[in-house]
């Protein structure tokens, strides 16, 4: 355990509602904050900040815990690296015994790495080679946007950079690390991972450079952008290039690109709004992440066919995430860079404005060629099948009325038809439900399984356990009347006999008094049990029968007529006892 005062100056020093808000969108509700919860894919805000005692918590997913947590769960931190984080930002100095870490030095390190090697990069770009430079230019690339992305150009050489940062001090193990360098097979050293190529450095939303992409400037060079792979510090799945422009832009629409090079010509045509997933598929995590911020997200990937098969992906994972996507739709260029290079800034602004929702694009692709009757019977069951997606009854109106129209024929029989596929598509769904539901009532609560034993008992425990967060001070009282093995579910006896213990060791009450000892999972139920009975206020009567309860369980757990003699005379003596 770290020092109470390290513990206390930490906590002080990063609040809760700074330190998430940092990541997520924070509305105020009343005394209270709320949130779009990060830890799962919701509509609407259930996860609740308490800044009075710096604690979170999701109603939805039972994530929860304390500032530590917050970041361990973010982050993918272990409990110390999340501390030393934290105590990073707010410059304090980590506890003697804990400097030495492994883990998060070497982040650090790693980070420090790539900060050095994007300035390196970045002063490549003007140095002797000039075609970097001049390759950015012919792209159309102003000197303002280039410094603003602090683009950067790795030349010719084998070692530039690995020479460069060696001077610095950095290891060939750091190099490597951080996917910089490779080694080569033939000699055995390290050579420069990024050569003949632009070079854009990847940010996080808090400006730290956690990786790059490199473009080849050669005709045909191979291959043609060239990503870090993952690393301790970035993980491709869950970043976005250009989100720490995008946040700033305050818009409820944000634009989604394919390429580094349309994110930047866009940006360049003066919205800042724009982000691209980072070499790969759009993922939940990069939805969630964008629904933090906008509402709207305008779709522009590239009119080829890749682009848009990659559209009809991302429109239902924006939309399984709480977003409205809306398509660009572009003719004679293959993508937003193009565009904007042949017919500037102002048409795709145009092109913006008059992105069309998603379901109409949907609904346009059902068509195909509609030549003979075959094909018109084909887009429209196609476009059945769409309809019936549409959850709002409204818009499911609004568009019927439009699909009848547009192929001629009677609202009333299409409706008939998206009647009963929506039928179909809830008879499979509840199935699926029912399935699951089976499945899971094995095992209901995975963090207290003892819970499902002893369902009253658990609640018992979850008052006493609530009341003694309120107030520490009755420890002694309860400890007099019950002892840890009175508590039937092994998390409720581990987070007793944790608070006993560290109250005892002369800790003040926090909730971080458990972060070092118990999973992000079982901090989501600690902090759970405060949050569920945030309102109430417990009496010394509810209090007394909690215990009662709890007290009563060993001897109710046979009943008498399965007990044997012995049993039996003994639970008559303990009755007898608690009596007198
Ligand atoms: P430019 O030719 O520079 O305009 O690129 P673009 O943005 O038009 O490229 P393209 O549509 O071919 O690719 C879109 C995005 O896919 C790029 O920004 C890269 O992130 C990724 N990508 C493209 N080519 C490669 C490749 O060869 N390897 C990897 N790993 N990613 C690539
Ligand atoms: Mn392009």
């Amino acid at each position: 355990m770290l020092p109470e005062e390290f513990l206390y100056q930490l906590k002080q020093s990063n609040p809760i509602t700074e330190i998430m808000g940092s990541y997520v969108h924070l509305m105020r509700a009343g005394s209270l904050m709320k949130c779009l919860c990060p830890f799962h894919s919701e509509k609407s805000a259930s996860c609740t900040v308490y800044p009075h005692n710096n604690s979170f918590y999701c109603f939805g997913c039972h994530a929860g815990g304390d500032v530590i947590t917050f970041i361990m769960q973010i982050e993918g931190l272990d409990y110390i690296s999340a501390v030393r984080m934290l105590a990073e930002r707010a410059g304090l100095q980590m506890p003697q015994e804990e400097q030495d870490n492994g883990e998060a030095k070497m982040r650090l390190r790693i980070l420090e790495l790539n900060r050095a090697a994007a300035n390196y990069y970045y002063k490549q770009l003007t140095g002797a080679d000039k075609r970097g430079l001049q390759y950015l230019k012919e792209r159309s690339l102003q000197p303002e946007i280039i410094r603003k992305y602090g683009l950067g150009f790795a030349g010719e050489q084998w070692d530039g950079l690995y020479k460069a940062m060696t001077a610095l001090g950095y290891t060939d193990q750091e190099l490597i690390t951080a996917n910089l360098c490779s080694r080569s097979s033939r000699n055995n050293t390290l050579y420069d991972r990024f050569r003949n190529r632009v070079i854009f450095p990847i940010l996080d939303l808090r400006g730290s450079v956690i990786a790059f992409g490199g473009r080849t400037i050669e005709k045909d060079g191979t291959p043609k952008y060239l990503n870090s792979s993952d690393t301790p510090v970035f993980h491709k799945g869950r970043n976005l290039f250009s989100m720490n422009f995008a946040k700033k832009s305050q818009s409820k629409r944000i634009i989604l690109a394919e390429g580094y090079m349309d994110v930047i010509a866009i940006h360049q045509a003066g919205f800042e709004n724009v982000v691209a997933s980072l070499g790969t598929a759009l993922t939940p995590e990069q939805c969630r992440l964008i629904r933090q911020y906008a509402e709207e997200v305008v779709i522009s990937y590239d009119s080829d066919a890749a682009g848009q098969n990659a559209t009809v992906k991302a429109i239902n994972l924006l939309r399984a995430a709480g977003i409205r996507p809306y398509i660009l739709r572009m003719h004679d260029a293959k993508d937003p860079d193009e565009y904007i290079k042949k017919f500037g800034a102002a048409y795709f602004r145009r092109l913006l404005e008059e992105s069309g929702d998603a379901m109409t694009y949907e609904l346009d692709r059902c068509k195909g060629s509609t030549d003979t009757e075959g094909d018109t019977i084909t887009a429209l069951h196609k476009a059945v099948s769409v309809l019936a997606g549409i959850e709002n009854e409204l818009d499911r109106e609004v568009y019927l009325s439009k699909v009848a129209k547009e192929y001629s024929i009677q609202t009333e029989i299409l409706k008939a038809q998206v009647n009963q596929e929506i039928r179909k598509k809830q008879a499979s769904r509840k199935k699926q439900e029912w399935r699951s539901v089976t499945q899971s009532a094995v095992l209901r609560d995975p963090v207290n399984p003892a819970a499902d034993h002893y369902p009253k008992e658990a609640k018992a425990e979850e008052q006493i356990l609530c009341y003694l967060f309120r107030q520490p001070d009755a420890l002694e009282t309860v400890m007099q009347q019950i002892s840890p093995e009175d508590f039937p579910t092994d998390l409720h006896r581990r987070i007793f006999e944790h608070l006993a213990k560290r109250l005892k060791e002369g800790y003040s009450f926090s909730f971080s008094l458990f972060s070092d000892s118990f999973t992000p999972a079982e901090m989501g139920r600690i902090i759970g049990i405060q949050a569920k009975y945030d309102s109430i206020d417990f009496s010394e009567q509810s209090i007394a029968d909690c215990l009662r309860i709890l007290k009563q369980k060993q001897i109710n757990v046979l009943s008498a007529s399965d007990m044997n003699d012995t049993d039996f005379s003994a639970m008559f003596e303990e009755l007898r006892r608690r009596k007198n």
